[in-house]
Formats: C-alpha cells, sequence, structure tokens
C-alpha cells in the first residue's frame, strides 16, 4: 500500500521556483532518502510534505487521502506525520518525558498515566529512561535529538519525516542517532530522509533520490547511486561527500 505520493509538485518563493515537475512515490515500510546541494530544495519538500509549507501546484496523497486539498485539516494531518529537524527542538522548560508526553496527550487525547507508560517503555528502549526527568539542556544533542525522534514516533505515525536531524552532531553523536533511525526501519517505519550520510543511507535506503534544482536529477538503489552515478552533478556531490569523509 502506498503511503506517500507527491504528484507534480511545484513550489516558488516570490520569484524563484524551489520544486519543480516533483513525482515521489513512498510504499508502506518504504525508506528513501533525499540528497543534494544545500539549496536544492529537500527541506522545503519536507516542509512542504507536513503542510508547513503551501505548494503551488500538484497533490500530495496520504495514504491515498488528499493532504493539499483546500478543506483539509491541517492539524490532523500534521498529527499523523513525525517530524525531526536539524536543530534540536525539544521545548527547554519541559522534562524529557513531558516533551514525549505532550502531543499525546494534547493532540490525541491519552490519559497522561498512559502517555508515560508508552514514553517510558521507548526511552528504556532506547536506553534513555534516566534522562526522563530531566530537562533537555542537560542531555548531549545526541540524546536531545534521540528524544526528538521519540518524540515524534510516540503517536505512531504514518510517516516520519527526519531533514538533517544528524548534521548539527560531532560523529559519535551522529552514530547513536543513525542506529535508532535503523532500529526504526526494522520496526517498519515509512521514512522521508534528508541525509548526507551516504554510509548510513546504504543500510536503510531503499532508493536515494539526488535532488538539483529542487527536481530529481537521478534515483537509484544506494549502491547504483554511490558505484555508477551518472550525471556529473551527482558524480561532483559524491566526490565532495568523501572529500569531507562522509562516504
Ligand atoms: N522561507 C523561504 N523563503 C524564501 N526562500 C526560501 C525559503 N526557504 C527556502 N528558500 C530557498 O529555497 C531553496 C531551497 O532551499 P531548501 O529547501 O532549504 O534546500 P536544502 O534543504 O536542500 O538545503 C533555496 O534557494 C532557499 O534559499
Ligand atoms: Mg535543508
Amino acid at each position: 500500500m502506498t503511503a506517500l505520493e507527491l504528484r507534480n509538485i511545484r513550489k516558488s518563493y516570490g520569484e524563484e521556483l524551489v520544486i519543480s515537475d516533483f513525482n515521489l512515490t513512498l510504499e508502506r515500510h518504504q525508506v528513501k532518502v533525499l540528497i543534494g546541494a544545500s539549496g536544492s530544495g529537500k527541506s522545503t519538500l519536507l516542509r512542504c510534505i507536513n503542510l508547513l509549507e503551501e505548494i503551488d501546484d500538484g497533490q500530495i496523497l496520504l495514504d491515498g487521502e488528499d493532504i493539499s486539498a483546500v478543506d483539509v485539516n491541517a492539524d490532523k494531518v500534521r498529527a499523523s506525520i513525525g517530524s525531526v529537524f536539524q536543530a534540536f527542538n525539544l521545548f527547554p522548560h519541559l522534562t524529557v518525558l513531558e516533551n514525549i508526553t505532550l502531543a499525546p496527550r494534547l493532540v490525541h487525547g491519552t490519559e497522561k498515566g498512559q502517555a508515560e507508560f508508552d514514553a517510558m517503555e521507548l526511552l528504556e528502549r532506547f536506553g534513555l529512561s534516566e534522562k526522563a526527568l530531566q530537562y533537555p539542556d542537560l542531555l548531549s544533542g545526541g540524546q536531545q535529538q534521540r528524544v526528538a525522534i521519540l518524540r515524534a514516533i510516540i503517536c505512531k505515525p504514518k510517516l516520519l519525516l527526519l531533514d538533517e536531524v544528524t548534521s548539527a552532531l560531532d560523529p559519535v553523536l551522529i552514530a547513536e542517532v543513525l542506529s535508532l533511525i535503523s532500529e526504526l526501519k526494522g520496526d517498519g517505519m515509512t521514512m522521508l530522509i534528508a541525509t548526507h550520510e551516504m554510509g548510513f543511507a546504504k543500510k536503510v535506503a531503499d532508493e536515494v533520490l539526488f535532488l538539483k534544482n529542487g527536481q530529481v536529477l537521478e534515483a537509484g538503489t544506494p549502491l547504483q547511486m554511490l558505484e555508477d552515478p551518472q550525471h556529473l552533478a551527482l558524480k561532483n556531490f559524491l566526490f565532495a561527500l568523501e572529500q569531507a569523509g562522509r562516504l
């Protein structure tokens, strides 16, 4: 079953066409990775999908429902999509447990006790239960980002969007965040991920899409993309990643 379908998406900021002719199909349990130079449109695309940005043309279907229709309840749609971005956006005045249980309680009406039980179960699974009552600024960046991901999945979203969630972290912390995401892949989570971590993409991605100027210039399995890139722009991009030690 198809979880997400993008049909001919177009998005401009003023005169600048940022996304054009964009088509994508993500089956349930599939993981696709978006790569591309800074400014190629990865974040904009993800922000359009969770309705933080309005598209100018095209359709976005989530589980077959057109969420880009004018009469759609955007809050309801956002409640069924988990999103995590580069900057750790945990609420600093709430504990880890309060951060994670906020959406279940306020958006989904889950009872406090049940929400806390579910949250503790997740925290334990990922080795963070000791942090439950701490405030985010006492945690490492990697721990904060893992909490942000748990917060995004506690309500069992239909789709998880991850936008360069490791790019503000140093290598050891990157590894612990990527390993959590790999586990989610094992759970069958449907994900669309923008990342520069190609080693990681190789492990989890069913398909890698290389974006240039808001379009898919090339797409394929991670192996195809890494070992037999067709376009010069992709070759250059991979070379730059290699130079930066990220391949
Ligand atoms: N809110 C905005 N207003 C105007 N231009 C924007 C905005 N957000 C992104 N852009 C522009 O859209 C293009 C794509 O940006 P972005 O989606 O952030 O790319 P990426 O995530 O691949 O780096 C860039 O040229 C960027 O300057
Ligand atoms: Mg971006």
